[in-house]
């Protein structure tokens, strides 16, 4: 029997070895038998070391490639043809060559959190208030597909304003979308939060008014994900959240569409998020000391989530 040739891909990045991509795409692959290999490769940040690194791999004969931080703006800049949500993201992460030899890029982050969201958690995002926190790149890869959705509004608040205003005006054409700062947010109450600010990484919060979680009908996501609560999720649990989850799913779901748009098959999510969060509990209970880089600043954080019993008590929450 023949054993068909692999098609090969890449995770790219600076850090790159904590990276779940690796195992999220060989679960997809067998799930689907698709005959893939995915790899993680560590890129150096010093000046052309991407574009090198890219035009080799594409040489070889690579298929595609996931980018992540800090190369997303290099990819968005390199590649031939962008999709269109990718185009207003001004970042991509997901790189694919066609047959010509031509290289297109996406930008599947924020459907991934809309899947999430809509799909997983069975939350609409149609006729919210939402408010989205932070104006870095994931805030603005989440926009436009979060504007799809015809939210009532949506607020950006930043620590830096002005990074906030200037997101909200590239992106005033396809809703009502405004910018904030944390202060100003004072008397207003939003129907979902979403945390895409890195202050989870540093163990620390954004500081928002104490009653602007509406009681026992707030939803707040926060886009990190940890083996145990990030703060924003035990900030929102103890301020009224009816439910708060963190952002596993949205990885997941950004590579099923990454593989979708590779392969032209669309994995099932939820096996692979149920394997990950177990994995992640298991490397929770085996030693909290030897959790990967991303989790520094948290690993200590007392008392782990139990999940049952948030469910129990009628709210919800990943780990
Ligand atoms: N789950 C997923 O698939 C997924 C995908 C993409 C990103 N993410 C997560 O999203 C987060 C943001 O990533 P990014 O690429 O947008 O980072 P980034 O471009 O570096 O932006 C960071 C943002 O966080 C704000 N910030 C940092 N520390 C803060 C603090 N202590 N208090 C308040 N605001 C603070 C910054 O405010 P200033 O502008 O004022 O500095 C900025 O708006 C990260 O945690 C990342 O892991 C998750």
């Amino acid at each position: 029997m023949n054993t068909p040739s692999l098609d090969h891909y890449l995770v790219v990045g600076n850090p790159i070895a904590h990276s779940k991509s690796p195992f999220i795409h060989a679960e997809f692959a067998k799930q689907t038998q698709q005959a893939i290999s995915y790899e993680p490769l560590l890129i150096e940040t010093n000046n052309g070391a991407f574009t090198q690194a890219i035009q080799a791999f594409q040489a070889q004969g690579g298929k595609g490639l996931n980018v992540t931080v800090p190369f997303k703006q290099e990819a968005w800049a390199l590649v031939k043809q962008r999709s269109t949500r990718a185009e207003r993201a001004g970042a991509v992460n997901t790189i694919g060559f066609d047959n010509q030899g031509n290289s297109w890029g996406d930008n599947t982050d924020g459907i991934g959190l809309v899947r999430d969201l809509t799909k997983n958690h069975g939350k609409s995002l149609n006729n919210q208030r939402i408010l989205l926190l932070g104006a870095g790149g994931a805030v603005r890869g989440v926009l436009e597909p979060i504007l799809q959705e015809k939210p009532a509004c949506c607020v950006i608040a930043n620590r830096t304003v002005e990074k906030a205003q200037t997101l909200a005006r590239l992106f005033t054409d396809l809703g009502d979308i405004s910018a904030s700062s944390y202060t100003d947010l004072a008397g207003q109450q939003f129907d979902i939060i979403i945390n895409g600010t890195s202050a989870s990484l540093q163990g620390e919060l954004p500081p928002l008014p104490d009653d602007i979680i509406p009681l026992k009908r707030g939803w707040c996501y926060d886009m990190m994900y940890s083996a145990q609560r990030t703060p924003f999720i035990q900030w929102a649990l103890e301020h009224g959240a009816i439910c708060a989850r963190d952002g596993l799913g949205m990885l997941v779901e950004q590579a099923a569409e990454a593989f979708y748009l590779w392969r032209g098959v669309r994995p099932e999510t939820e096996p692979v998020i149920e394997l990950l969060k177990q994995r992640l509990r298991d490397s929770l209970s085996a030693s909290p000391q030897t959790l990967p880089p991303e989790y520094s600043g948290i690993e200590n954080r007392p008392e782990p989530t139990r999940f049952g019993d948030w469910e129990k008590s009628g709210r919800c929450i990943d780990f």
